[in-house]
């Protein structure tokens, strides 16, 4: 052992720049290669095109280590690293459920076209099954043709890190897992994480095919988990009871567990969406169809969380204008709505499918005169929706609103004084889309709650 001490990274994106930056904390000598020069000049100096805790921070100590450096040349890694990871993205394809191949695929070619020495390739990108056995024969083909020198072998290592712990999730995991296709690959691979193996995280060294499916299945797994709670949240909205204690208690069964079983808005975010639909799309491409066809109820589900809280905000303020079944349109004409949160989970600045942006787009687009707020994720709504009304705080946000609407469950919201938000607001009441409030204290000082999972009745609690 001991061999290991250069790495480079494929794609300098949200994986790929915490993982050269973890690399670099482990002790590794680390090249990050983007092709977009602009983009590594701001990361060389901290700049994050995100909003993620600590990683600026470690990129800057690194750099300045003289540990990592950033490149957009392939040449430059090419006769330097003994492990090259690919950590490219794999969008949605657009109109379509597959994952976009062409970043792995292009990251792999150029690997193959300019390692020169012996060295592994580790594809960390979230991938469909059946991927790196691909790419193992694409590279074998490639490295007979260009004949230069060295043994180039692949492996897959998934990653699975949550936006706002990527920094601890990735230096220490819940578990490492290792598609090899040799014991040298793994021994590799043992190297490079021998920090986190010798604090005893679990380690499983497996096949290409299972690697890539732990990875889709884990987000399967957790997308189920919120739509499981979110479809009896329709129950409880039809018959009564309250989903919050559901959810508490049949969470203390071990074997089910109470995280991810938050009813609310629903899941959003550049992962378990475009995960869940690319795994169907596989699926049906490997005449699996109908196994995976559940994941697309989980994906309805989800998206009629939104419609939800839309129906709900048309149902309170038609409930004012005497009608109780107003049009949408005729409901929200004019009226002054506080949208509490646009990202797609708290501490995070990412609008990528997130359930809040959408509420409050749909919101907007139905008449309404939306007063947008979040603490992080102003600038990248108005990026993808620049009509709608941003403001600065939540107090302006909530300034003679005629309703509030609570999207994304930030401290700053939970913590909001129930008195003061009365004062601010014209008519005080809100919707709770992250049911994170205290509805008993919250109506003792003015202000009506209404949460997701409630039975309702004119827009009142029933
Ligand atoms: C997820 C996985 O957790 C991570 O392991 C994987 O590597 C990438 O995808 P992330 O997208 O960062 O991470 O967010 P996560 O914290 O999982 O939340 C996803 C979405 O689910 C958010 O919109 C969140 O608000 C929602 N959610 C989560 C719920 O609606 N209810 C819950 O109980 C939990």
């Amino acid at each position: 052992g001991g061999g290991i001490v250069r790495i480079s990274v494929i794609g300098t994106g949200y994986l790929g720049a915490t993982h050269a930056a973890c690399m670099a904390e482990l002790g590794f000598e680390v090249i990050g290669v983007d092709i977009d020069p602009a983009k590594i000049e701001r990361l060389a100096r901290g700049e994050l095109p995100f909003h993620e805790p600590g990683l600026a921070e470690l990129i800057v100590k690194h750099v300045e280590s003289g540990r990592l450096r950033f490149t957009t040349d392939y040449a430059e890694v090419g006769g330097w690293a003994d492990v090259h990871f690919i950590g490219v993205g794999t969008p949605q394809r657009s109109g379509e459920h597959a994952a976009d191949m062409r970043y792995v695929d292009a990251a792999l070619t150029s690997l193959a076209e300019s390692i020169s020495k012996d060295a592994l390739i580790v594809g960390k990108s979230t991938v469909p099954v059946g991927t790196a056995d691909r790419l193992a024969g694409l590279l074998a083909q490639l490295r007979a043709a260009n004949g230069l020198p060295g043994t180039v072998e692949l492996a897959w290592n998934p990653e699975f890190l949550r936006e706002g712990f990527a920094v601890k999730d990735t230096l220490t995991p819940d578990r490492i897992v290792v598609g090899v296709a040799s014991e040298h690959a793994e021994q590799v691979l043992r190297e490079v994480y021998a920090a986190p193996l010798a604090a005893d995280t679990p380690w499983i060294a497996t096949d290409f095919p299972t690697a890539e499916l732990v990875k889709v299945a884990a987000n399967a797994f957790l997308a189920t988990k919120i739509s499981f709670i979110n479809a009896f949240s329709e129950i409880t909205e039809a018959v009564g009871g309250d989903i919050r204690t559901l959810a508490d208690a049949i969470g203390h069964d071990a074997r089910i567990g109470r995280r991810f079983l938050n009813a609310g808005v629903g899941f959003g975010g550049g992962c378990l969406p475009k995960d869940i639909r690319a795994l169907q799309a596989r699926a049906a491409e490997l005449g699996l169809t109908s196994t995976m066809r559940f994941l697309s109820e989980m994906d309805a589900i989800n998206l009629r969380r939104r419609e939800r809280v839309v129906d709900l905000a048309v149902d309170v303020l038609a409930a004012d204008a005497g009608h109780r079944r107003a049009a949408p349109v005729q409901a929200l004409q004019g009226a002054r709505i506080a949208i509490l949160g646009v990202a797609f989970k708290p501490d995070s600045d990412d609008v990528r499918d997130s359930p809040a942006l959408d509420v409050a787009n749909r919101l907007y687009t139905l008449g309404a005169d939306t007063a947008v707020y979040d603490p992080e994720a102003n600038a990248n709504a108005a990026a993808r929706f620049p009509r709608l009304d941003y403001v600065d705080s939540v107090e302006e946000a909530l300034r003679d609103a005629d309703l509030a609407i609570l999207l994304t469950e930030w401290r700053e919201f939970r913590e909001l004084d129930p008195a003061r938000v009365a004062e601010l607001m014209a008519t005080p009441r809100l919707i709770d889309g992250r049911n994170v409030l205290d509805r008993d204290a919250w109506a003792a000082a003015g202000v009506p709650v209404v949460g997701m999972g409630q039975k309702v009745v004119h827009g009142a609690p029933a």
